[in-house]
């Protein structure tokens, strides 16, 4: 069976992850969360007090960031490390969630994550969600679908997803880091959001996350 990348991009807390670790696991692929990638940098600067205006410590601080994922397929279970070190719990925390989106619109910073994003899928077999898939990393994926939701359905997930990890934050404080961060992600100079023209809309507003599997592997299974 042919290899493929399936790409899905959209705005925060709309259903990609838990799409694409379900759809991951259905195909046996490897999955990757970009913004996982972008999560762990931030906290990277965060704790090195890396100024955002000062290239050369950006430059200095990429070169000892190294980030890698452990995915199992059989709990949809996927691990972050910085340099060795599990951050998954700690790059979720609404401290990152303020500060991502800065640190991802920084050029240099998106260069060596699309670098490493392209090598993660050199060899095809993955499912990756982020911003700039289906537009930057992978303009050849096979199957792309940029994913959106009502800000109030997404912010609700994103509160019980919180909730689940015992940090309990206030909806209108969610919907308010979403609005900024789309914002941000969509009207940053360097790879902003934005549907690429071959890719598949969908709205999961009124989804469960079984149709939105379903509707993501129908489109593979035609690829495959
Ligand atoms: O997907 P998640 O919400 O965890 O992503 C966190 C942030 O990382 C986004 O708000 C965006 O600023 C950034 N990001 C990005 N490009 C990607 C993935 C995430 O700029 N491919």
């Amino acid at each position: 069976m042919r290899k493929i990348i399936i790409a899905l991009d959209g705005y925060s807390a709309c259903g990609k992850s838990s799409t694409a670790k379900l759809v991951a696991s259905a195909l046996g692929y490897t999955y990757i969360d970009t913004g996982a990638m972008y999560r762990a940098v931030t906290l990277y600067f965060y704790e090195n007090y890396v100024e955002l205006t000062n290239p050369k410590a950006i430059a200095e601080a990429l070169e000892n960031i190294e980030i890698s994922f452990h995915f199992n397929p059989n709990t949809q279970k996927s691990d972050t490390f910085l340099n060795n070190l599990n951050v998954e719990e700690e790059i979720r925390k609404m401290y990152i969630s303020e500060r991502v989106s800065q640190v991802s619109a920084i050029p240099d910073v998106r260069k060596a994550m699309v670098r490493q994003q392209q090598k993660m899928g050199k060899k095809r077999g993955v499912v990756m969600d982020g911003r700039d898939i289906g537009t930057v990393v992978f303009p050849d994926a096979e199957v792309k679908v940029f994913m959106t939701a009502e800000l109030y359905t997404r912010a609700i997930r994103r509160q019980k997803e919180l909730i689940e990890k015992d940090e309990i934050v206030d909806l209108d404080e969610i919907i308010e880091n979403l609005q900024t961060r789309d914002r941000i992600d969509t009207t940053r100079t360097e790879s902003p959001l934005r549907k690429a023209e071959d890719a598949h809309f969908l709205d999961t507003t009124y989804m469960t996350i079984d149709e939105q599997v379903e509707y993501v592997l129908q489109l593979a299974t035609t690829k495959i």
